[in-house]
């Protein structure tokens, strides 16, 4: 084994950082069996370099972020401030100065992403960044690497925790959006400002990286189709039960039937009970990945927290190491099938839909010619009515979405129909 260590820089020290320097600290012989070399922390870049921080030598602390990456013996820099600056140029400056770079940032990614791996490539350095999408779970190696004699499909996943959460929540206790909103905050799984989480960004960018790299194409973040769990009410959640599924915020990426192109998007859906994905409860994630060969794979674990983050954190600074001592690199972007990005209009899928309408005869009758009219066939048909007062609930079958919003749209202007009470897709069947 080498003696020489490899030179580790840290930007970030916060939840995932620390947990970072614990695993290297506790984990120090083991990794440096598996490596061929010792690794050494070299320095700590923070904002408030005053805090408290357990086990980390205080003179390795700096916030002179730009100077510990490019002071030219740093060998590996580990990134998990987050946000897009100055993550993005400390990652550019570390490539320049020959770093590999390891990193959980996937805002960045999501946006920069091939800014990023043309300079890593330029540069000869590695980019790694499994932690960037559901936290523990290895599943960008295995889409990158495993599957990578495979054709994959479709991608579809539970990949944010603090909407997870709150659905769960929702669905067991009967509680509104805005009650489980306030106990996931409450409990830690919600931010403060829970924007990026409720209203579906930090998915669309897991859903962006997903799917670049299961369809080896290039996807935006703009090209992710988002919609949040802010509309999703108990009365959602009732009638899902009662048609025997649940609520879950998916992301959703998939290869169309003709494979001439992509779709990604990011919206909450009902899904049967009996699919896996039905059963993944509280903060966990899941992504099942859909392959020609493979068939159908299930990935599953904790989505987020300190230490498995930094588990996958770890497992990226391992492989880097390697490449470092190796003399290699690891896989670059892998973009060449250049697929477009359908728009959200042309995915197909299933819609539920309640409506208050008049009671009095023929206004079902009404409403299904509107279906037929725009060509959306309907599954089933629930009909309750009271004191002169009806509430529909229709299921279709699956159309593209341009259609079924058409048909939600022709129906809001019809006299019968008072409200379009909520529209939810239907997935996973
Ligand atoms: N937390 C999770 O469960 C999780 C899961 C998956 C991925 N991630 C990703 O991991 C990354 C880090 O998340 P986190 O939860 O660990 O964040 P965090 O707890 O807020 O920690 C951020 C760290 O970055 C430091 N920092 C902020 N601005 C800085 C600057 N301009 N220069 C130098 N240091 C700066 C902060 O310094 P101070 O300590 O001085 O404030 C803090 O140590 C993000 O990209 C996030 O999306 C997090």
């Amino acid at each position: 084994m080498r003696t020489r260590p490899l030179k580790v820089a840290l930007l970030g020290c916060g939840v995932v950082g620390s947990q970072v320097v614990r695993l290297m600290t506790t984990h120090a012989d083991d990794l440096a069996a598996r490596i061929g070399a010792p690794l050494e922390l070299a320095g700590v870049a923070v904002r408030r370099p005053d805090r408290v921080r357990d086990g980390i030598d205080p003179s390795l602390v700096t916030t002179d972020a730009e100077g510990l990456v490019t002071r030219g013996d740093i060998d590996v820099v580990v990134e998990v401030i987050g946000g897009v600056e100055p993550a993005r140029t400390l990652i550019g400056r570390a490539f320049e100065h020959g770093a590999g770079v390891v990193t959980a940032n996937k805002a960045l990614l999501a946006q920069d992403g091939p800014a990023l791996h043309a300079a890593a490539a330029e540069h000869g350095a590695d980019l790694y960044y499994e932690a960037a999408v559901a936290g523990a779970i290895p599943l960008l190696r295995p889409l990158r690497e495993s599957l990578a004699g495979d054709k994959v499909n479709r991608v579809l996943g539970i990949v944010n925790g603090t909407t997870n959460f709150i659905l769960d929540r929702m669905e067991s206790t009967g509680a509104g959006y805005g009650e489980a909103l306030d106990e996931a905050t409450a409990l830690g799984y919600a931010e403060a400002d829970p924007t990026a989480d409720v209203e579906g960004f930090d998915a669309a960018a897991k859903a962006a990286i997903l799917a670049g790299i299961a369809f080896h194409t290039r996807v935006r973040l703009d090209d992710v189709h988002r919609e949040g769990i802010a509309e999703v009410t108990a009365a959602d959640i009732a009638s899902a039960r009662r048609m025997g599924c649940t609520v879950k915020l998916l992301a959703i990426c998939e290869r169309a039937e003709d494979g001439r192109s992509v779709t990604a998007r990011v919206h909450p859906a009902m899904i049967p009970l009996s699919h896996p994905l039905a059963s993944v409860k509280g903060a966990y994630n899941a992504v099942f990945v859909e392959a020609d060969s493979a068939g159908r794979l299930m990935f599953y674990g904790p989505g987020a927290g300190g230490a498995p983050t930094a588990s996958a954190v770890l497992g990226d600074l391992v492989a880097v190491c390697r490449n470092k001592l190796g003399g290699g690199r690891g896989p670059g972007e892998s973009a060449y099938s250049r697929l477009p990005v359908s728009p959200m209009g042309e995915v197909v899928t299933r819609y539920h839909i309640s409506l208050d309408v008049v009671d009095k005869p023929g206004v079902l009758a009404q409403c299904a010619m509107v279906f037929a009219d725009h060509g959306v066939s309907i599954d089933t048909v629930r009909q309750t009515g009271k004191d002169g007062e009806a509430s529909l609930v229709v299921v279709t079958h699956r159309a593209p979405d341009a259609a079924l919003s058409a048909t939600v749209e022709a129906l809001r202007g019809l006299d019968t129909v008072h409200d379009v009470a909520s529209i939810m897709r239907v997935e996973g069947e």
